[in-house]
């Protein structure tokens, strides 16, 4: 080789290097490129190799000219390498990155059960009215639920075909929340307004329009002087509260154990206005039993039934869910299905 060739030789390697260097995208890049320009194959070691062979002039400038292009190289390998690991940096923070400024994934809200939400309207309907919520036990003994119910042992509710017995002698899943009503009596002196809400038991096979686990509201009011004009009153002012103003109700006799008369309760069908539709067959809706307080169911309680008069009645909250918001089947209540369940997010 001689001066000549070395000389261009370093200059082409310079820039052939500070290329290679500054494509590195990457550390093992960035190693090899300083292998190529500056390993012991290179075409500079080939010219480092030979400036022995030249004579002083020569060897004098082209090793300064040499001894530059490496410390050029050299500088830009370790400038390029600060710039990759500072890139590797941030890449794994970023990777790792958690972005403060994003909304959170919350869990979703749920919702009231429908039966929650239209037991909830029918009790409020009735403590703007002056009423109490009252509460018993779902298992529930004879006396409170048959007995001091005027429901004597041969009556056949008593039967286990209806009533859902359990293990303990005398005791029973309650199927009325009229066991409400005594304990209420039992627990204080007339007047009483309540109303109580909750769950009841039969032996039911299920079907659309049955369940062996429902719910009713009953409401008792015992004081001087009610009469069954008090019963069909209140009856409407519920009527109205819930299913509108042009409700009527009607009351058709029926015969419950516990009262003297008993009474069928129907509201007129909100839908067709009473002539008769898809929803309620003849024009009335049927909404549970009422009467009468029996003067025994009274006195089996301790009140005096001269002075006394009470009306009481059972309302089915099925019933009146079903047909405040047009469900056909009863059973979509138990079963859990949130395309049903969800339909009622933000109607309370
Ligand atoms: N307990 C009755 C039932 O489950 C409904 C009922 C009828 C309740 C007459 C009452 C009433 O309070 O007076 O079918």
């Amino acid at each position: 080789m001689d001066p000549a060739a070395a000389r261009r030789i370093l200059e082409q390697e310079r820039a052939r290097g500070l290329d290679l260097i500054g494509r590195a995208a990457s550390l093992e890049d960035l190693e090899a490129a300083k292998v190529a320009v500056l390993g012991r194959k290179a075409p500079f070691s080939e010219v480092q190799r030979s400036l022995g062979s030249f004579g002083n002039a020569d060897r004098r400038d082209l090793g300064t000219a040499t001894n530059e292009v490496r410390e050029a190289l050299g500088a830009a390998i370790e400038d390029r390498r600060a710039e990759l690991e500072r890139h590797a940096e941030a890449g794994l923070l970023s990777a790792d990155g958690v972005d403060v400024t994003l909304p959170g994934r919350g869990p979703r809200p749920g919702s009231l059960h429908p039966l929650t939400i239209v037991e909830r309207q029918m009790v409020e309907v009735f403590t703007r009215m002056g009423y109490r919520v009252a509460e018993g036990p779902e298992i529930e003994d004879e006396w409170h639920n048959f007995e001091a119910l005027n429901i004597p042992p041969d009556h056949p509710a008593r039967t286990m075909k209806d009533s859902l017995y359990i293990d303990i002698p005398g005791m029973l899943l309650r199927t009325e929340t009229s066991a409400v009503q005594i304990r209420t009596m039992e627990s204080q002196p007339p007047p009483v307004y309540v109303v109580a809400p909750g769950r009841v038991y039969r032996r039911e096979a299920v079907d659309a329009s049955h369940l062996f686990v429902f719910h009713q509201l009953e409401c008792l009011a015992v004081d001087e002087g009610l009469s069954l004009a008090d019963l069909k009153g209140t009856l409407e002012a519920f009527a109205h509260e819930m299913f509108g103003p042009d409700v009527r109700a009607r009351i058709t006799p029926d015969y419950f154990p516990f009262v003297e008369p008993g009474a069928q309760m129907a509201v007129s069908c909100f839908v067709c206005g009473g002539r008769g539709c898809r929803v309620c067959g003849n024009g009335w809706l049927e909404q549970g039993g009422a009467g009468m307080v029996h003067p025994k169911v009274l006195e089996n309680c301790g009140y005096d039934s001269e002075r006394y008069t009470g009306f009481a009645f059972g309302l089915g909250i099925e019933r009146v869910a079903m047909v405040r918001h047009g469900v056909n089947d009863m059973r979509l209540f138990v079963e859990g299905d949130v395309r049903f369940l969800e339909q009622f997010e933000g109607v309370a």
